[in-house]
């Protein structure tokens, strides 16, 4: 079962910024999860939420905040003093860490509050230039935005984001159409998600932060876990194989 750093090594750093990514790139973890939203002047950045108030020292949305102004707020000191200071960092950056190492990459396009106009473009453009099409996957809860990315790029990998359980998941899948089925905990440990797995579409799960359902999954012959202990949960798995 593959392994993702859930918004880079998450539990250990501060999700989304380049120490969780450094933490990430060292480990020998599948890949690596990130969220990505769109400036008020177009740059894309990588942070979870649509406003950055829970992640740093300031308050707003993303969508009406320049990058220049984006970088001037600490995205660290609410993890830890250890991280004072941490800027935002943008989809470049984090491309840059992972250019040389083997990690897969999921971009998770959060789209789905706010459309960003032209979000998508830029990010398939981002993907194309630095040569990283086959380590990429697309994913997101707006399954619009899936669509278009194969649209733009049909040989990229793309994933549908559910919390819930689907009535038929392949056809539904295949109307994206998307490649691969990115699950909630709770729902991929129902009888759908072996039904999915037994027609070989990627399952691929979140967020798996202890090992008795890292475990579970592993059992069920899930793909893969998003987990914010990469480190632990591949140290417990290493001993279950
Ligand atoms: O991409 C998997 C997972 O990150 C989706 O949920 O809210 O953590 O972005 P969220
Ligand atoms: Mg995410």
């Amino acid at each position: 079962m593959d392994i993702y750093a859930h918004r880079g090594s998450s539990g250990t750093h501060p999700e989304n910024t380049i120490s969780a990514f450094r933490e990430a790139a060292r480990l020998q973890v599948t890949g690596v999860e990130f969220d990505v939203h769109m400036t008020k002047d177009g740059e894309l950045v990588v942070i979870h939420d649509e406003r950055i108030d829970r992640t740093s020292n300031g308050n707003g949305f993303v969508k009406d905040m320049t990058l220049e102004e984006l970088r001037g707020f600490d995205f660290g000191s609410w993890f830890s003093s250890d991280f004072k200071g941490e800027p935002i960092p943008t989809l470049q950056e984090v491309l840059d860490i992972f250019s040389t190492t083997h990690h897969h990459l999921n971009i998770e396009v959060k789209s789905d509050i706010f459309p960003y106009d032209g979000m998508v473009e830029k990010v398939v453009k981002a993907v194309a230039m630095m040569n990283l099409d086959a380590r990429v996957v697309i994913s997101s809860f707006d399954h619009g935005a899936i669509r278009r990315v194969k649209q733009l790029a049909p040989q990229l990998e793309t994933a549908a984001l559910f919390m819930e359980s689907l009535v038929n998941p392949l056809n539904y899948l295949r109307s994206i159409p998307a490649d691969a089925l990115h699950l909630f905990l709770p729902a991929a440990v129902r009888p759908f998600a072996r039904g999915v797995l037994d027609e070989k579409v990627k399952v691929r799960v979140f967020t798996v932060n202890e090992e008795k359902h890292a475990e579970a999954l592993l059992t069920v012959g899930i793909t893969a876990i998003f987990t914010d202990f990469p480190e632990k949960i591949m140290a417990f798995l290493q001993t279950k194989s």
